[in-house]
């Protein structure tokens, strides 16, 4: 069975532990809007707070940080009347459906996940159980809504495979053709954003150092000294894509003007073939404040009023549960346990 089967849907997540990153934005923020705008799929979008816990977070800032993600979606574009937007603590179905998923995936497919391998480091005996099964949770937020499209940034390409070898192995198990195999949809000039500071290494709200990233709450002077900043080399902007190749940092910047305008990298190359960094890097600044500013100023003024975010959060949870209440039931009768109560 295939996507094709089912009502096309996009589901996707994004942790609410700390503030989000360019990298967030441009990887999956900016296509989920551009998946709601398309009006092709109903879209499903949720703060994962269930998958932040996997590490520790301060109860008081993670509070602050999911309402500041939900602003972030709402100011993006991400309109919670043709979306459903909500926070994944909310839906009690997702923890359920990663039980089921946890007695479904083999501990050797969980332990060869490079974000464990990455997130747990040399120390395993003491990362929780919650960092381990991490994925079969991913599993079920996707699939507790029998959701057939995934948009995300390129770090969770492996993920989404795992989901599809759940989905299958559920199937197989139980000879039903219930879960979809989901498709990933990792496309765009923007799917591997990488630190300012070294090209081989992701942007990430985690890495210590604040001059590696640019942060969607960062202001006009700060994104503009975070770029002149850059780590690149010493050579102009070659004339084609291709002349990149071995340049990552020079790469990446190229990269993310180009999905900062919306353009092929091919158009950028054209534009800017010849050019010294001096000339590229404020050029690249002004892209990507014109883009991120009024997305902070409505992020502020969501922020303004946190009952209403709540609200809004409550709504869509709501609506979410009536998706999800039905496969769950049906999940659990296939499995053979008796549904009624
Ligand atoms: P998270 O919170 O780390 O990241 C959220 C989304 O942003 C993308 N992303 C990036 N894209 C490009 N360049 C970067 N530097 C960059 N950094 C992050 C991620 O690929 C992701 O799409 N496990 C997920 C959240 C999750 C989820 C799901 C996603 C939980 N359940 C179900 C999809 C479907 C995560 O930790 O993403």
């Amino acid at each position: 069975m295939t996507g094709s089967d089912f009502t096309p849907r996009v589901f996707s997540g994004i942790q609410p532990s700390g503030g989000l990153t360019l990298g967030n934005y441009l990887g999956a923020l900016k296509r989920f809007v551009d998946m709601q705008d398309a009006a092709t799929h109903e879209c499903i979008y949720c703060m994962v707070d269930l998958h932040a816990v996997t590490v520790w977070q301060d109860p008081v800032a993670l509070k602050a940080s999911t309402r500041e993600a939900a602003a972030a979606f709402m100011a993006a574009g991400i309109d919670p009347a043709r979306s459903i937007l909500f926070n994944q603590s909310q839906v009690p179905q997702h923890a359920q459906l990663a039980w089921v998923f946890n007695c479904v995936a083999r501990m050797g497919w969980m332990g060869r996940m490079t974000q464990w391998k990455d997130k747990a480091g040399k120390n395993t005996e003491n990362a929780s159980l919650g960092l381990f099964a991490y994925p079969a949770l991913m599993a079920a937020d996707i699939l507790v809504y029998h959701a057939t499209h995934v948009p995300v940034g390129d770090d969770q390409k492996q993920h989404l495979e795992l989901t599809r070898d759940i989905a299958a192995k559920f199937n197989h198990d139980f000879g039903v053709d219930f879960f979809p195999i989901t498709e990933p949809v990792i496309e765009g000039p923007a799917t591997r954003v990488m630190s300012l500071r070294d090209g081989t290494k992701k942007m990430s709200k985690s890495d210590p150092s604040d001059m590696s990233r640019i942060n969607m709450s960062d202001d006009a002077d700060t994104i503009a000294q975070k770029f002149r900043k850059a780590r690149t080399d010493p050579e102009p902007l070659p004339d084609s894509y291709e002349g990149l190749k071995d340049r990552p940092e020079a790469r990446n910047l190229v990269d993310i003007y180009a999905a900062l305008s919306g353009r092929s990298t091919e158009d950028i190359m054209n534009e800017v073939a010849g050019w010294q960094w001096g000339q590229f890097k404020p050029h690249l600044a002004e892209a990507a404040v014109a883009t991120l500013a009024p997305i902070t100023d409505e992020m502020t003024r969501f922020m303004n009023d946190p009952a209403e975010i709540d609200r809004i959060l409550g709504e869509g949870a709501g609506r979410a549960e009536e998706i999800a209440a039905p496969i769950l039931t049906r999940t659990y009768d296939i499995m053979g346990m008796v549904a009624s109560r």
